[in-house]
């Protein structure tokens, strides 16, 4: 079990908090009379509602109302007089509220003394309120009842939104994840825990600013780079923290479903009803039934976007062999050495990266290099392994490997370059070659590569029919075929390349870079 471990994700950004205080609902009352901000304060004294208690703000201008409103997230309801510094103040105020701070989910209600001012048809036709009420009406028990139905209303609107934002969130998260098989493992980790704490964060009653919500992704099969944790940093070798996750995985196991204790999430990554993992979080807070179906969807989503990425890893590697397969293959034919095609894709890397070719591109262009006579195989050893001078009729068999190769390779769209390569590597650059007779930039510069470390490579090689030449005869070849044969600029790289390698004594950069990869796709 390999083990992934993070608290304090940053919340997104530009998105809103979500209300922190859930002992009580916090409540604006705007009044420039004291009086009645006074009964109000009576009336509320006891007032309860789905378990919580109401926390009183009080104004006595829209102007004051206003700045408590800017430094009090949260408030579900206000209470608003009309008529106070202006005629019009408080209808002012709504106007600012749902136009200005586009706040549609705060209940308003407007309760004024002085109908005259604001007749109550007029202001529901005009200003997007809640309730309108006179004061002369709304007595005590009537104010109770008003305020319990308004904040009724305003969670009620709050689960919609906190669904919504949920399931956007959820949604928005599977382009994230499903990027990372181009990448590294350990970026989809990051990703999937920064995603399921995000919707924690907007979805759950998460309470404790001392005590963030932190947790880890454990998964059977993938390793996991370390991450920051409240504790410092938890490595693959944290004993601890891999057995614990194991127990939770044999906890899931036995359950068959998440769990939520306490204040910590279970949840079960499965593929085929099978766990390949688990997500485990804690101090989330309570969840309602919405939310657990919200996090029970994000870890299908992250299950299969895991799935997603180990199907790829194996596609990747089965792509990979096949090329090797083919390789040899070919090389069986028509080599004793059985290096060849190593050098030759070490020397096109290099000779790629020399040219200012991707990591990526010189990766696949050193791949395609292996199959570059592919073809051969489709020629007879008679020819193929003639010792002597071949005659012109031979030689125009020989001059089939090309489009033989082309065609193998043609049937998949992932050899791309090495159908390329495998079609023009006997190309010039003076447009002379075979099988099409291209000129300069006409031929692929992965194929104008590999027919120079490929002439090289046959230069200072043994042949049945002839002896290997020096690697200063070879290169002093290469340099007078640059602009007849050859693509010049690729000599000169592939020539820079040769030079430092005599004088780094370096490795395979093919088979470093094969390496690295592998490494980065296991962690
Ligand atoms: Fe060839």
């Amino acid at each position: 079990m390999k083990i992934i471990r993070k608290s304090n994700v940053q919340p997104v950004a530009g998105e809103s908090p979500p209300m922190r205080d859930h002992t009580s609902w916090t409540i604006l009352v705007v009044d420039d009379d004291p009086d009645v901000l006074a009964i109000t304060r009576i009336s509320l004294k006891d007032f309860r509602f789905s378990g919580r208690g109401a926390r009183l703000l009080f104004a006595q201008s829209a102007k004051e109302a206003l700045e408590i409103y800017r430094n009090e997230p949260g408030i579900a309801l206000a209470l608003i007089d009309v008529v106070m510094e202006t005629d019009d103040a408080g209808l002012k105020l709504v106007q600012t509220i749902r136009e200005e701070f586009q706040d549609h989910t705060i209940r308003l209600i407007i309760r004024t003394g002085q109908p005259g001012h604001a007749p109550e048809r007029y202001v529901i036709d005009n200003y997007d309120i809640d309730d309108y009420k006179e004061k002369t009406e709304l007595t005590s028990i009537k104010l109770y009842t008003t305020v319990r139905s308004a904040l009724k209303s305003y969670r009620d609107l709050q689960l919609i939104e906190t669904s919504r934002k949920g399931l956007e969130m959820v949604l928005n998260a599977a382009p994230g994840m499903y990027l990372h098989p181009l990448g590294e493992t350990s970026n989809f980790f990051r990703e999937a825990l920064s995603q399921v704490v995000r919707l924690c964060e907007v979805t759950c009653h998460h309470e404790n600013p001392v005590s963030p919500i932190s947790g880890f992704i454990a998964t059977h099969d993938h390793c996991v780079l370390t991450l920051q944790c409240r504790h410092g940093q938890v490595s693959m070798d944290d004993l601890a923290v891999k057995s614990l996750g194991e127990r939770l995985g044999n906890r899931v196991a036995g359950e068959g479903m998440m769990l939520d204790v306490a204040g910590q999430i279970i949840l079960p990554l499965m593929i085929q009803h099978k766990i390949i993992g688990v997500i485990y979080l804690e101090h989330v807070g309570t969840l309602s039934e919405n939310e657990r179906s919200l996090l029970e969807v994000f870890s299908i989503q992250c299950a299969n976007a895991l799935e997603n990425m180990r199907l790829y890893d194996a596609l990747e590697g089965a792509n990979r062999n096949a090329m090797r397969m083919l390789a040899v293959a070919a090389e069986f034919k028509d080599s004793e050495t059985g290096d060849h095609v190593k050098r030759l894709a070490r020397q096109t890397v290099e000779t790629a990266l020399e040219l200012g070719c991707s990591n990526e591109d010189a990766m696949e262009m050193g791949q395609a290099s292996m199959m570059h006579d592919i073809g051969k195989i489709g020629i007879p050893d008679a020819i193929l392994l003639k010792p002597g001078r071949l005659t012109d009729d031979e030689f125009e068999v020989i001059k089939s490997h090309p489009g033989i190769g082309a065609a193998i390779l043609a049937e998949d769209e992932r050899f791309k370059v090495a159908l390329q390569v495998a079609l023009s590597h006997h190309e010039r650059w003076d447009g002379t070659g075979y099988p099409m007779g291209l000129k300069g930039e006409e031929i692929p510069l992965s194929a104008r590569i590999v027919a120079v470390v490929d002439v090289f490579d046959a230069l200072v090689s043994v042949r049945p029919y002839k002896k290997a030449w020096s690697v200063a005869q070879a290169l002093e070849e290469i340099q007078r075929g640059s602009g007849s044969h050859f693509d010049p600029t690729v000599v000169e790289a592939f020539l820079k390349t040769h030079h430092n390698r005599g004088e780094k004594k370096s490795g395979n950069p093919f088979n470093e870079m094969w390496s690295r990869r592998a490494m980065d796709r296991k962690k």
